[in-house]
């Protein structure tokens, strides 16, 4: 089958990989139709992280099911399914928990799972033809009879779209508070579309890309672009100098300065100074133990000068981490289903498995307009 795989810094190709089979009688195999770039897989896809080489990209999966182990029992042939980036068992403590991020089954010796993903496991990921579903009953999210019709709404619901309400969840975002999150990427347009569903009363979007930002405007945030102001000083002015309730990163460890200059630390501070005493503060963005690519020294090592000070003198809280997303994808499906939630109003490209490479250098580049790119393996 053809798969977009990794050659190295900034190079993917379309290649022939082995078929996606069955492995153990628990697994099914699913025909991917819609399978998206994310902007975790540029950590990769930059070098940036011990990704192997030869290995197919993709966790964002959505498809039709064409093939079930002898052990699947609720998952049938035909059915169109949506899966979690995260692979639990939905046995060990961690999923008995919901915390299926940090399942301890299927990737021994670490606390989580995914397809496609650095430190994640050996699992391919599903940017090609078809995709190995490990677990099938537990991991496979069954969709409606509009699964087709709402196609690249429902494919959202493997990350990004639970990614973004985990933000708001670990921040604790409340009806009537003000949010401010950090980055307009896909990620950071989920948060402000959950936060806003959740009925929060202003929701702030930083970034620099003007794009990304009127995007953030369109779902009914109010848009902060850090090339024209300094970010804290625009959010405590528009909160009576006191911060915001709740803030969300969803930029992180590549974040950069007003400058442009990548500074780990930078929305982490900048967090701390904009949200308000007592506040909480959600961070998904990816910050990684170890990060050799770095220039900085402390970064290097996957560590950060942070204001703890200032941290500990407000009495702020910080919860981080994968998003649980079976914990939220079927809420929110049927948000989708019956029109409350649109998260493909995001997505600015769809295009064929062969047209990945190009994709990725301009997602990469953040170039204007590639705000979301959806892949169509079946096209
Ligand atoms: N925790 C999880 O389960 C999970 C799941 C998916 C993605 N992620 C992570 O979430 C992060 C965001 O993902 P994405 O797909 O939206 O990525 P992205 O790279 O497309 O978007 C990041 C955005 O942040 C902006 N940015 C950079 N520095 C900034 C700053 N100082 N302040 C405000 N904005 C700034 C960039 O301009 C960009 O638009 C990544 O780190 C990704 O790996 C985490
Ligand atoms: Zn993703
Ligand atoms: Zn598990």
């Amino acid at each position: 089958m053809k798969a977009v795989i990794y050659n190295g810094p900034r190079q993917v190709s379309v290649s022939n990989v082995p078929d996606a089979r069955i492995e153990k009688p628990t697994d099914a195999v699913v025909r991917m139709t819609t399978t998206n770039i994310c902007g975790s897989d540029l950590h990769m896809y930059e070098g940036r992280t011990n990704f192997e080489i030869g290995r197919v990209f993709g966790h964002e999966n959505l498809g039709q099911v064409i093939e079930v182990g002898a052990a699947v029992d609720r998952i049938k042939k035909g059915d169109w399914v949506c899966l979690p980036f995260n692979i639990g068992c939905g046995f060990c403590e961690n999923c008995e928990r919901g915390l299926t991020g940090y399942c301890l089954t299927c990737n021994p010796g670490t606390a989580g799972a995914a397809y496609g993903f650095a430190g994640m496991g050996p699992f391919q990921g599903g940017q090609a033809e078809a995709l190995r579903v490990p677990y099938a009953d537990f991991n496979c999210l069954s969709l409606p009879k509009d699964a087709q019709e709402k196609e690249d709404d429902y494919v959202m619901l493997s990350d990004i779209f639970p990614t973004g309400w985990h933000a708001t969840e670990l921040a604790g975002v409340l009806p009537g508070e003000t949010v401010a999150i950090y980055g307009a990427g896909p990620v950071g347009l989920m948060a402000a579309h959950s936060a806003i569903i959740k009925g929060a009363s202003r929701v702030f979007v930083v970034d620099m890309h003007d794009d990304r930002l009127k995007l953030a405007e369109s779902l009914g945030a109010i848009p902060v672009d850090m090339r024209r102001c300094d970010p804290v000083e625009e959010l405590l002015g528009q909160t009576d100098g006191l911060g915001t309730d709740r803030g969300c990163e969803c930029v992180g460890y590549q974040c950069c300065d007003r400058h442009g200059r990548e500074t780990n630390s930078f929305t982490m501070n900048s967090l701390v100074k904009s949200t308000k005493a007592t506040g909480g503060i959600g961070v998904i963005g990816v910050f990684i133990p170890e990060d050799p690519g770095a220039s900085d020294t402390l970064a290097k090592e996957g560590k950060m000068a942070f204001d703890f000070g200032a941290f500990w003198f407000k009495g702020q809280h910080i919860r981080t981490g994968q998003a649980n997303v079976k914990a939220y994808n079927r809420r929110l499906r049927n948000l989708i289903h019956v029109g409350k939630a649109k998260p493909s109003c995001i997505i600015s490209h769809r295009l064929g498995l062969d047209e990945a490479p190009d994709a990725y250098k301009h997602f990469d580049a953040r170039d204007k307009g590639w705000t979301k790119v959806v892949l169509k393996p079946g096209a």
